[in-house]
């Protein structure tokens, strides 16, 4: 083994589990078809495809429990297709808690039946959508199915509605399932009791009016007549947690499917690692230099981590020996555009090893193929919910037993794997055993617009699978009060309520759409808007850390950090601009602007994401009337704007040079990311907390104190 500073090897501890299933990967275009037949073939679940079908025409609602990998997610919406479940034009919906598992998965069906992506097969996330009139099998975000709840109420379109990796109890998929036993409950009534239809139509009515003319035509037609089929319900879980699902829906039949393990040893590090990504670099090149063939996935808990282990992996990469540097970085994190979320599921070039750095998609909601060992440094970054302060902010914590679980069955796949855990096996043993769902540590108020939007008004009387506590549901609904989207007596309000649930933003980018639209800079406001829905604009390369504050420097605006992204996307577009009209070609252009980016410190993966949702955004706001039009050189204007949309983040500044934020009087302090960070203005207005050591906030711009009374009565004319 050739001497390295930093590969000095680990010691590991040992035991084993058996875990896994068989994967094959086909790699020649030619045999391709072939191969993935043959695979298809092998999947635990292929066996079982006739009682399966079976079990789906007997029970309205079946859970399902599988190992990851045993084909649930690729075939069962096949079996069913094909045991005539689209008849009549009705499609198969599956909805997936992330994006990346619904594109990738519709990928792979549309492959796997010969069909071009976006026909029979197809898939609809947020800002996307891949479907067409013929689209029969549709994958999508848990959250988009929500969305076309407020279209379609009876989700008549759909004769089976699949909530797969439901173990991740995702806030959309919590309110999914409630919403799901109701309509199902009412589409099963609704063949010999017309009436109770009528009495729903007559109060989902009211959304549907004021939403717009199309839709309640839709609504109509759909409704008009129509006898409705039951709607067939499946809960997918790859964790064993199917007794709380059965109880939830009356005792709903639970079957099991049966994956094919192998054996996964397990190594524990002898000590706590005091620098865990450091600890990651060093097993990752000790299994590279010291290990038979076998690509490596390493868990993480963020684009910004990632980037950063990405670079450093490469850097030392090349300080190895030549017949070494065999090792090819691959990331893979929910923002990344799909395209480059491709390059994972591509088999490695022969002879070289792959390392993924992924986020926990791939523990349950991605099958990457080629894994043999898995890194896990035992952390997740979570939201977190103060219901207190009504803050919500992101949290890195330990993983639960089971995650940790899933994560160590990914090596054991295609034969026996290794998963090196890197904390000490007695920590083990401390983890929890499962998640806690995330309705119970999240901020509320985007679920209720939701709810609210689709006639429930009793909040707290919603027959959730975990209810939420009151405090939370109470805080929620009084910021949604405060931003103008419900009235006093708590009903959506007109047109702000309305307007706000229809946009794909959280409540607090709604609303400060609808007030720019009022301030006359829309234009500023959607591209803050985008810019602030990605990760990390600017990356700060240790190595180069003076070039790019310098580069950084060029688009600094000493008003704060949300007139600085607006100039970065701006000066991005103009770029864009120029090439396109030297060159007229849109690949060149895009390759030119990711030059532009490296130039400039600019995060192009996160750059070209921004600009995908701002594209979004627009249509969405031009289709409810709004107008785009810019303040131009009135930054005044722009700067009150966003005092009156965020004054619940609002925060004065210390004597020590800390700030209190004023709705929850906590200490937080500037980010040393901020172009405020020196200055420290009087009074600031926020987008969002990180909890590390500090409660550091981010995105900030220097406002007026007296602008809150003035733009925020509600809340500040009554404070003293
Ligand atoms: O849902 P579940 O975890 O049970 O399995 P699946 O996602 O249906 O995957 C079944 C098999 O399909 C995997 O083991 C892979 O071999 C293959 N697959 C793939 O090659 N590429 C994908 N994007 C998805 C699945
Ligand atoms: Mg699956």
């Amino acid at each position: 083994m050739p001497s390295m500073a930093h590969s000095e090897a680990r010691d590991f501890t040992k035991t084993k589990q058996p875990n896994g299933k068989i994967v094959k990967n086909g790699p020649k275009d030619e045999s391709r078809r072939q191969k993935i037949a043959q695979q298809r073939k092998s999947l635990p679940i292929t066996s079982v495809e006739r009682q399966l079908v079976e079990e789906v025409r007997k029970n309205d609602t079946l859970i399902i429990v599988g190992e990851t990998g045993s084909g649930k997610t690729t075939q069962l919406p096949q079996f069913l297709f094909n045991a005539g479940f689209c008849r009549d034009g009705k499609v198969i919906g599956i909805t997936q808690p992330r994006r990346v598992a619904a594109v990738t998965v519709a990928k792979r069906v549309a492959e796997e039946c010969g069909v071009e992506l976006g026909q029979k097969v197809g898939y609809s996330i947020r800002f996307e959508d891949a479907t067409s009139s013929s689209t029969r099998i549709k994958y999508m975000t848990d959250g988009l199915l929500l969305r076309e709840a407020l279209l379609d109420p009876f989700l008549s379109r759909y004769s089976v509605v699949i909530i797969d990796e439901a173990h991740e109890r995702t806030v959309h998929t919590d309110v999914l399932l409630g919403l799901l036993k109701n309509v199902q409950k009412t589409r099963s009534q609704s063949t010999s009791q017309m009436s109770s239809l009528e009495k729903m139509k007559a109060s989902n009515g009211t959304v549907l009016e004021k939403d717009n003319h199309a839709q309640s035509q839709s609504f109509q037609k759909s409704y008009h007549g129509t006898k409705f089929s039951p709607l067939k319900l499946i809960i997918m879980s790859a964790s064993l947690d199917a007794r709380g699902f059965s109880e939830y829906f009356g005792g709903a039949r639970a079957v099991h499917i049966q994956g094919r393990p192998y054996p996964v040893d397990i190594l524990y590090t002898h000590h706590a690692e005091p620098d865990y990504l450091e600890a990651t670099l060093i097993t990752v090149f000790q299994i590279h230099l010291e290990e038979g063939p076998g690509d490596i996935l390493v868990f993480l808990t963020g684009q910004e981590e990632i980037e950063s282990v990405e670079r450093l992996v490469q850097e030392r990469v090349q300080q190895l020996p030549e017949g070494s540097r065999n090792l090819l970085v691959i990331p893979m994190f929910s923002s990344l555009p799909s395209e480059q979320q491709m390059r994972a599921f591509r088999p490695a070039p022969s002879c070289s090893r792959k390392v993924i750095l992924a986020t926990n998609i791939a523990e349950t909601s991605v099958t990457i193929p080629g894994i043999k060992y898995v890194i896990d440094p035992g952390l997740v970054k979570a939201r977190s919910y103060n219901p207190i302060t009504g803050m919500e902010s992101l949290i890195i914590i330990p993983t639960s037993k089971a995650q940790a679980l899933q994560r160590s069955g990914r090596a054991g796949r295609e034969g026996p794997g290794k998963c090196f855990r890197l904390y000490p096996e007695n920590e083990f043993s401390k983890l929890v055993d499962s998640t806690v769902p995330e309705i119970k540590r999240c901020n509320l108020s985007n679920v209720i617009l939701q709810l609210k939007a689709l006639g429930v008004d009793d909040i707290i009387g919603f027959d959730f699978m975990e209810k939420p506590s009151r405090m939370a549901i109470v805080k929620s609904l009084e910021q949604l009060y405060l931003l103008g989207a419900l009235t006093d007596d708590y009903k959506l309000s007109d047109p702000v309520g309305h307007q706000m649930a229809r946009l794909p933003l959280d409540p607090i980018y709604s609303k400060a759409l609808i007030l720019a639209n009022q301030f006359n800079c829309l234009e500023e406001m959607l591209i803050t808007v985008a810019m602030l829905s990605v990760e990390s604009i600017f990356y700060t390369p240790r190595e180069k850390l003076e070039e790019a504050r310098a580069a950084r420097k060029c688009f600094s605006s000493a008003e704060g950090d949300h007139l600085t992204l607006v100039t970065v996307y701006r000066a991005s577009a103009e770029w864009l601009e120029k090439v396109k009209m030297a060159n007229n070609k849109d690949k060149t252009a895009e390759r030119s602007l990711s030059k532009w980016c490296k130039e400039n410190f600019i995060n192009n993966r996160s750059l070209r994401h921004a600009r995908d949702i701002h594209s979004q955004i627009q249509g969405h706001v031009e289709q409810m009337g709004f107008r785009v039009a810019s303040c131009g050189d009135d930054m005044l204007q722009f700067r009150r704007c966003l005092a009156a949309a965020f004054f619940l983040n609002a925060a004065l500044r210390q004597p020590d040079g800390s700030y209190r934020a004023l709705a929850s009087s906590q200490v937080v302090q500037i980010h040393p990311s901020s172009v405020l960070f020196r200055t420290k203005p009087e009074c600031i207005i926020f987008n969002e907390l990180v909890r590390t050591n500090h409660n550091y906030i981010r995105n900030i711009t220097r406002i007026d104190p007296l602008w809150l009374p003035e733009l925020a009565p509600q809340y500040y004319a009554t404070q003293n």
